[in-house]
């Protein structure tokens, strides 16, 4: 293993039985809490935009703000924040999406894309693919190119990169 990639491993705590019975929550509250590892992080993560040739990052409500905000300062890129719906005040476009039970919904201000765009989508956790294929739905619809989909953690038995793969279409998923 690499040594960020053990680094920030080693800066996650597994929290059982949180928020419901049978969960293993992947806290990443250590991991920010901690210079060294959240700068590595937002290295890693930056080199990713430019590898990309990304023009714009997106981050995914809310830990994908954390992670995506500096990544998008140390790239000189604009930042742009996809949220539950609701909480946006300017003209949005909306994607709904189905949860295992019931339904959600992601907004993105539609001023903040456009044609000639090339978006990198960073989020904390890749688990069913759900809300990323949503927010990459989203910025196709404003007309944006997906440069790609860069988080910090997979959960690989959730399967979320195989229903990725046809949104994706070629655009890289980069898991660190
Ligand atoms: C978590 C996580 C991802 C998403 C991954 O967010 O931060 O955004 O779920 O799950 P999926 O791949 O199955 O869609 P959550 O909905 O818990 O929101 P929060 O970050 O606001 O707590």
């Amino acid at each position: 293993m690499t040594d960020i990639k053990e680094l920030l491993l080693s800066r996650i705590r597994d929290v059982a039985d949180y928020p419901e019975p049978g969960v293993m929550f992947k806290d990443i509250t250590p991991l920010l809490a901690d210079p060294a590892a959240f700068t590595a992080l937002t290295d890693a993560l930056a080199e990713i935009a430019a590898n990309t040739g990304a023009t714009k990052v997106v981050g995914l409500e809310a830990r994908g703000f954390i992670l995506g905000a500096p990544v998008a300062v140390r790239a000189g890129l604009g930042f742009i924040p996809v949220r539950k719906a609701g909480k946006l005040p300017g003209a949005t476009l909306s994607q709904a999406y189905d949860l295992e039970y019931g339904s959600a919904e992601i907004e993105v201000h539609a001023e903040d894309l456009a044609a000639g765009d090339r978006v990198l989508v960073i989020d904390d956790v890749l688990a069913t693919g759900g809300t990323a294929e949503a927010s990459i739905q989203l910025i196709r619809r404003a007309g944006a190119d997906v440069a790609g989909l860069a988080v910090l953690m997979e959960l690989g038995f959730l399967s979320g990169r195989a229903r990725l793969e046809p949104s994706l279409a070629g655009a890289p998923l980069e898991a660190l």
